[in-house]
């Protein structure tokens, strides 16, 4: 799977007044992923409202069908799963093609690694520079044999894999803050007799414990001086779920960001997931001076979710604090564009691991931001944003995105608030997480040249 085919499409937003109205926006990514994968392995039909139809999680379903699912769309818009078990995935015909997604190479492979399965994972060439050395260490451990191309200083695709029936529990410590380690891990386990057990120092997203226990599975978190141990019993009966799976709060971080950003703006976000790993971004705008209020408040599938209300606000830059990464790893480019408009530095660091992300997510930043005339330093695990204040920024530069959809985003919200304008050079990556986001823009008010 990969972007719309034929010649790039360049993108640039602007707003001649305050962005203002009501709106969603697309359902969560990791969710998105994990419902497939699971209903893929219960017995009997998972029904999911509000899956994200962006490219990543087509991925993730076609490669699910691949091997055994069956998945269809209904005309209402939702989805529904029939499982062939845990334990009975097929042999795939073809390569598997992961497109841009990062979450489906990694959380697959850890489902075949304990089934009776040879496959080939390929991707785009954002994907193909990634590092897989993090799931091949432990699965390979697991009994899976896995053979990949190496990269520069790291394992990548396209790589093989020959799954290990039956494989070995494990007990593993993260060496990285990793959701799709842990996740491989623990799906790995699934079809692994005995106890498989990951510990993770530093918390990550845990939408894959909810929803494994959700399905049934055995599983048990405890806190330790080590960190979270998470222990999965293996030979599990996953039952079908009903599933509604809540906003992005990854998505809505663009409309939130732009609010504040643009003078006069206020918005509202309904229905985005406040699950606390995932919400991070939301406490350091409020402590930068962000006006975002949290408004019903409910548990939706068991997850927290808010509606927001975001109005434009004076920025102020502040420290970061590093420990807060994992629960808003993919808000940093557009945190960036926030620290951008606001008066004095932002300091961000412990981030090495937005350097391995669809692009350098600390280079690619520090690159396009000093491009449209904001100081920033790029330092080896994070950067320094020197804001311009909250007047127009210079703008007035076109953005590589390199394939990048959390960058494409960033720098054309960005554009909303710009002498000049700010152009990104392809839009298409966008479709893998966000379709509709620049239609939900134009909702609120914004004007989009393509
Ligand atoms: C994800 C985990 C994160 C995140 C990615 C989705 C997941 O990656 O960046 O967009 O669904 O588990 P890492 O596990 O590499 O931090």
């Amino acid at each position: 799977m990969t972007h719309a085919p034929g010649h790039p499409q360049p993108l640039s937003l602007s707003a001649t007044g305050p962005l203002a109205g009501d709106v969603t926006v697309p359902g969560d990514k990791s969710i998105s992923h994990r419902s497939l994968m699971l209903g893929a392995l219960a017995v009997g039909e998972t029904r999911v409202s509000g899956l994200l139809e962006g490219e990543d999680v087509l991925a993730t379903a076609a490669a699910m069908r691949a091997m055994g699912a069956q998945i269809m769309r209904r005309d209402t818009g939702e989805w529904r799963i029939h499982g062939v078990g845990v334990g009975g995935l097929l042999q795939p015909a073809g390569a598997l093609d992961m497109g841009n997604s990062g979450t489906s190479t990694r959380l697959l492979m850890g489902l075949i690694a304990s089934h009776p399965i040879t496959a080939t994972f390929v991707g785009d060439a954002s994907l193909s520079g990634r590092p897989m050395g993090r799931v091949i260490t432990p699965l390979g451990l697991m009994g899976a044999s896995i053979t990949a191309t190496p990269g520069p200083g790291r394992q990548t695709l396209p790589l093989g894999i020959i799954g290990a029936c039956p494989a070995i529990a494990l007990t593993y410590t993260l060496p990285v803050a990793s959701a799709q380690v842990k996740s491989a891990i623990l799906l790995a386990g699934l079809n692994t007799p005995g106890e498989t057990t990951v510990i993770e120092p530093i918390a990550t997203r845990d939408h894959s414990e909810r929803m494994l226990a959700g399905f049934g599975a055995k599983l048990t978190v405890t806190k330790s001086p080590q960190g979270r141990i998470i222990t999965i019993t293996g030979e599990a009966e996953l039952k079908p779920q009903t599933i509604v799976v809540p906003g992005d709060p990854s998505s809505a971080a663009f409309p939130m960001v732009a609010a504040l950003i643009v003078p006069g703006s206020d918005i509202i976000i309904r229905n985005v997931g406040i699950n606390p790993t995932r919400a991070g971004l939301i406490s350091v705008l409020q402590a930068m001076g962000g006006d975002i209020v949290l408004l019903n408040e409910r548990v939706v599938g068991g997850e927290p979710v808010a509606d927001l209300n975001v109005r434009h606000s004076t920025l102020t830059g502040i420290e970061v604090p590093p420990e807060g990464a994992p629960s808003m790893i993919d808000e940093y480019p557009i945190l960036f564009v926030a620290a951008a408009f606001a008066q004095g530095r932002t300091i961000c660091q412990g981030l090495e691991e937005l350097r391995v992300k669809e692009s350098d997510r600390i280079n690619v930043m520090a690159r396009g931001l000093s491009a449209c005339g904001i100081a920033c330093e790029e330092l080896p695990d994070g950067l320094i944003v020197h804001g311009h204040g909250g007047d127009p920024v210079p703008g007035g530069a076109t953005i590589a995105a390199q394939l990048d959809h959390r960058i494409a985003m960033s720098f054309a919200v960005l554009g909303l608030n710009a002498a000049r304008p700010v152009t990104v050079d392809d839009a298409r990556p966008i479709q893998t997480s966000f379709p509709g986001f620049v239609p939900m823009l134009e909702q609120l008010g914004a004007t989009a040249a393509r």
